[in-house]
């Protein structure tokens, strides 16, 4: 005869996985409770609230959300642009939180590479895109001869990775939005970053040059072993990609995975999306609204163990 483990067996299951030390150690990006805080004339915005997150070393994921759920803050965050005001924040062994301006400096030249939506924002208008992809390498180090000539060939062979060979003499207003953005993730790549982070790189762009940029970054990605975190509000770049995370009101809240199954009659290969809820430290999960309001779930829902999953009903108590 099979026992289920009693309530009391899970609960000694459930604290010795909180008391393990190991959240995120394997992980390349770790959020753990992520808050920021923004106080603009005495009034006080809470941008991120305690978010979670972990990021394998060399995924390709995306991060969604509505307007003002602190995107742009967690990823300014990541970049070494700003600094939380509470959690932690680790990546590649560095922590955000208490790295010196100095260790910060390097930090962004060396760890991660970025990609902001505006065009004008990741070009320097008056260098070709030669030479905008060999400035970072250059400002690292290497004054010599021999090191500008590797920072020449390296920029070429990124370009040309990004299919933009033939823009290599050409300063950004002689290039169209989406060859500057192409251009700009070379940039980004030249220090070879372990993180590459895009905020909306594709939100000025049709939806055909959208689709040739995200190529591009899944390019970096397969080719170059990139991690990379991608924010977006593009369906169709958020559906290209086999994890997507959506933030709401300063905190992951739900995260969508897909992996591909073969048909096996057709040998057709497909994407098979399914929808997960985050579930934090403390046990809080959020439950899509979609769900809760088709069941007109609100204020207090009724649980149940079961063997093998936990149930949610609505409230069917009388004093509801
Ligand atoms: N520098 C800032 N000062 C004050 N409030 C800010 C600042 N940056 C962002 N916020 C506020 O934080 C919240 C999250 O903003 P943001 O991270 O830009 O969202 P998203 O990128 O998802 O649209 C918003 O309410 C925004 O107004
Ligand atoms: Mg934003």
């Amino acid at each position: 005869m099979t026992t289920h483990p009693t309530l009391a067996d899970l609960a000694r299951r459930v604290s010795a996985d909180r008391n393990h030390p190991a959240f995120g150690h394997d992980a390349l990006i770790t959020c753990d409770r992520l808050v920021r805080v923004f106080t603009a004339d005495g009034v006080e915005v809470q941008a991120l609230q305690g978010l979670d997150l972990l990021v394998r070393e060399g995924e390709l994921m995306a991060l969604v959300g509505a307007s003002g759920s602190g995107k742009s803050t967690l990823m300014n965050i990541l970049a070494g642009l700003d600094t939380p005001t509470a959690g932690a924040a680790r990546v590649a062994g560095r922590d955000l939180l208490t790295m010196t301006a100095k260790d910060r400096l390097a930090y962004r030249r060396e760890v991660v590479g970025f990609v902001w939506q505006q065009t004008a924002r990741n070009l320097l208008p008056y260098l070709t895109s030669a030479q905008n992809v060999a400035l970072p390498m250059r400002l690292r180090g290497g004054r010599g001869r021999a090191a500008r000539r590797a920072s020449a060939e390296r920029a070429l062979e990124l370009l040309d990775l990004l299919e933009v060979a033939d823009c290599r003499d050409r300063r950004p207003h002689e290039m169209s939005g989406g060859q500057q953005q192409r251009v700009a993730i070379a940039v980004a790549l030249a220090n070879e970053p372990s993180v590459l982070l895009a905020d909306e790189p594709t939100g000025e762009l049709d939806s055909h040059t959208a689709e040739q940029i995200f190529a591009a970054f899944r390019t970096a990605n397969e080719r170059l072993g990139t991690t990379i975190v991608i924010v977006t509000h593009d369906q169709a770049v958020a559906s290209e990609v086999r994890r997507t995370v959506a933030i709401r009101d300063g905190r992951t809240s739900t995260e969508v995975l897909r992996r591909s199954e073969v048909d096996e009659a057709t040998g057709h290969e497909t994407l098979v999306a399914r929808e997960y809820a985050m579930l934090d430290r403390a046990g809080r999960l959020q439950l899509p609204a979609e769900y809760t309001q088709a069941l007109g779930m609100r204020d207090r829902v009724a649980l149940e163990l079961e063997p093998d999953h936990i149930a949610v009903r609505p409230d069917d108590s009388d004093h509801g």
